[in-house]
């Protein structure tokens, strides 16, 4: 071999073992409350990850999702206005009216008197993954965390989920009328009623006797100093056949990765892709995950472990 011909072989091997080292292996199960795929992020039993600590896994789940995603902090909600006063959507053959208090906004501390992105990326994938045969919501316990202005509460009763919206007193006003004006008995499978559930506090034994079926909350993931207590009702909602679904905005690493760190020393966690969701409702902005409580089998069965490259 020529001595050129000699380096460019080298550096093509040097620059495919680069290629193969830059490869991330994703681990792929499912969980035993959604039938979908997901993709670990840790906590799993007998997962690749599980002798990596849980701040080492937040970290490389957040370079990873950031990397993937590329969410722009400046970018504004695509899927809500949330200067209007209602919110129109069709979800489950109705058309929803979700009233919206923008003005409230203004008062510090007042987050759910309007919608976000990931309620109803949460809602549509619901929907999408009833519609698919990989979740059933039918006859199904379901609380619901910071509802804000009821959106996926809404549409999980229209699935057929008794589900119960709960967020901070001041908030359920605009939640029972959201609820009154969307759901009635002629058009709702399920049925919804509103309760105040301030994270941290012990939640009313109605909500955990027995525990529900499932957990939701759309951007709920939002303020460091709010984490504890969000993990700590989740803890505390969760039964070994509960299952979580959380849609985060993609606006804060660091809270996010706190988050996760917290939560993976009792979750175990799994990431939705995109592919998965409703084909018409997207955004780079947010995330989905699905948590179940590490002391229940995760597995529907071991050899469901796939590896992709
Ligand atoms: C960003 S909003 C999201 C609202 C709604 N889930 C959505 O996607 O449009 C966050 C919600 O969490 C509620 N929340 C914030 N802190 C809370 C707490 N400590 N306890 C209960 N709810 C809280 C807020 O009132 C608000 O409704």
């Amino acid at each position: 071999m020529e001595a050129a011909e000699r380096v460019n072989s080298a550096a093509r091997i040097g620059a495919e073992k680069m290629d193969e080292e830059d490869e991330t292996v994703e681990e792929i199960r499912q969980m035993s409350g959604y039938g979908g795929d997901v993709i670990v992020v840790g906590g799993f039993p007998a997962a690749e990850s599980e002798s990596e600590s849980e701040s080492d896994l937040a970290a490389a789940e957040i370079m990873v999702i950031w990397a993937i995603q590329g969410p722009t902090s400046f970018a504004p909600n695509a899927l809500v206005a949330q200067s209007s006063l209602e919110l129109r959507l069709d979800a489950c053959g109705h058309s929803l009216s979700i009233l919206q208090s923008p003005c409230s906004l203004n008062t510090p501390g007042v987050t759910g008197s309007v919608m976000w992105d990931s309620g109803v990326v949460l809602g549509k994938f619901l929907e999408h993954s009833v519609d698919s045969k990989v979740l059933s919501l039918e006859g199904k316990k379901i609380v619901e965390l910071g509802s804000g202005c009821g959106l996926v509460g809404c549409i999980a009763a229209l699935l057929g989920g008794n589900v119960v919206l709960t967020d901070l007193p001041d908030r359920l006003r605009l939640l029972k009328k959201n609820i009154q004006t969307n759901l009635h008995r002629g058009n709702t499978r399920g049925s919804a009623t509103v309760q105040e559930l301030v994270w941290g506090d012990d939640p009313d034994p109605d909500l955990i006797e027995p525990f529900p079926d499932y957990v939701l909350g759309s951007d709920v993931i939002y303020s460091e100093e709010a984490v504890h207590h969000l993990v700590k009702t989740l803890l505390q909602l969760c039964g070994d056949q509960t299952t979580i679904f959380l849609s985060g905005e993609l606006r804060n690493d660091a809270v996010l990765e706190y988050f996760l760190e917290t939560a993976l020393k009792d979750f175990a966690i799994g990431r939705v892709e995109q592919t998965q969701w409703h084909p018409d409702y997207h955004s780079r902005r947010v995330v989905l995950y699905v948590l179940e409580k590490k002391s229940k089998r995760c597995l529907i069965d071991d050899s469901s472990l796939n590896q992709s490259y």
